[in-house]
């Protein structure tokens, strides 16, 4: 038998003691022996629950027991995750999170904490929630060198896009759907600007280009600017708009990372991937294209990855499995004025299409409103390029009311 604790008793924490109860069985025949859930950390009451008995206010009970050898981290947040992940580990028990936050930011030094203590620190469910990401890059594809991830990562983004693209539903209408829905945060910040996109592709990158790249290095828009005549523009232009996390091995050995809103091309394989899914595109040079779909987010599918971790950790209680970064201080990442993109503008003023086309040169372009708004399309530049034309276009008298960039994907 193996004890574990679990410290949190939300949606993932609740799904990943449901997981042990109800498929206790499945897992011991694989394993050989039993997952034993000793302690479960959480300031709430859970009467009703079948283990209400082994509930814990206090984090003490967990790191003074020695027979419990792994610890899963589903509270989220940095603190006191951090403190208590880093204490779980000094202390010799090997942890399994689900919290993207706290990877992004301490993924390097919580693994060499981790390889110092001849633990393990394994967390699949921070990407993709259900999609294997994390051990398929980490082992499956560790011949590959890594050209390029792209991916749409936050279901609560995917999720209000597709009904503006599909439904017509303007931004607003759209997040209080996904909200009442359960698929957005009631303080739905880090999804709608970003930042939870953000952290997944780091996540992502670190693994793949064997450095810690931090959320604050890396260029974030969210999708709050866009609106639903950007989404109808885009479908002209052969497009949907999708929030995309991307990284981009350059010549040089630096990486271009940005996490923003783009035109996808309707031929992307993630262009199909819809309402609260996720995808995740890895371009390796011996494989070309691997594509990952699934559930991003939820109860059981985030908890279905917590589990399998548990599982790789009570089976290698006295060794190590190999998932290991170094810190890194950013010197690898490109300025995002440097980062090479096409552009999709939408603008109002008269000859709006002609000055552009005098400034851009060639340009693909959709007027209406008796050509007095136009939308179009530039050839791929630098976003300094970019942004010197585009500031000359406004200085020019015309009105700049939207740019995204078209992702080659
Ligand atoms: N808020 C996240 C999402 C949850 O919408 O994808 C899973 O990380």
């Amino acid at each position: 038998m193996v004890s574990i604790a679990i410290m949190g008793h939300g949606v993932v924490g609740s799904g990943v003691a449901e997981i042990l109860l109800t498929h206790k069985q499945k897992l011991f025949a694989r394993l050989g022996e039993e997952i034993y859930i000793k302690k479960v950390l959480d300031l709430r009451e859970f009467p009703d629950s079948p283990i209400a008995d082994r509930f814990t206010k206090d984090f003490e009970e967990i790191i003074n027991d020695l027979e419990i050898r792994v610890v899963v981290e589903v509270m989220g947040g940095l603190h006191p995750s951090y403190e208590f992940v880093s204490r779980c580990i000094k202390a010799g028990k090997s942890v399994v999170t689900s919290n993207k936050e706290l990877v992004a930011a301490y993924g390097a030094e919580l693994l060499a904490l981790a390889k110092e203590n001849n633990v393990n620190f394994l967390f699949e469910a921070s990407v993709g929630g259900g999609i294997p990401i994390i051990r398929p890059m980490n082992q499956c594809l560790v011949a590959n060198i890594v050209d390029e991830i792209a991916g749409i990562l936050n279901g609560t983004t995917n999720f209000i896009l597709t009904k503006m693209i599909e439904d017509g539903m303007q931004f607003a209408d759209a997040l209080k759907l996904a909200q009442e829905l359960g698929f957005a945060e009631k303080d739905p910040t880090a999804d709608i600007e970003g930042h939870d996109a953000c952290r997944k592709i780091c996540i992502l990158a670190s693994l793949a280009f064997g450095k810690h790249v931090y959320p604050d290095s890396v260029h974030t828009e969210g999708i709050t600017k866009i609106t639903l005549e950007d989404v109808k523009y885009a479908e002209k232009f052969g497009c949907v708009i999708k929030l995309i996390g991307r990284v981009k091995k350059l010549n040089n050995n630096k990486i271009d990372i940005i996490t923003a809103p783009m035109l996808v091309p309707l031929k992307s394989q993630l262009a199909n991937i819809d309402n609260e899914f996720n995808g995740i595109m890895v371009r390796g040079d011996c494989t070309g294209d691997v594509v990952f779909y699934g559930k991003g987010a939820g109860k059981l599918p985030t908890a279905s990855a917590v589990v399998a971790d548990i599982v790789d950790c009570c089976q290698h209680l006295k060794k190590r499995r190999f998932l290991f970064w170094t810190d890194g201080d950013g010197s690898n990442i490109i300025n995002v004025s440097e980062s090479v993109f096409a552009m999709y503008v939408r603008v109002k003023g008269r000859d709006a299409v002609v000055k552009a086309e005098g400034i851009f040169g060639s340009i693909q372009s959709l007027s209406t409103h008796g050509g007095d708004r136009a939308a179009f399309t530039t050839k791929a530049m630098t976003y300094s390029e970019f942004t010197e034309k585009i500031n000359k276009l406004a200085s020019d008298g015309v009105e700049i009311l939207s740019t995204i960039r078209i992702g080659d994907l």
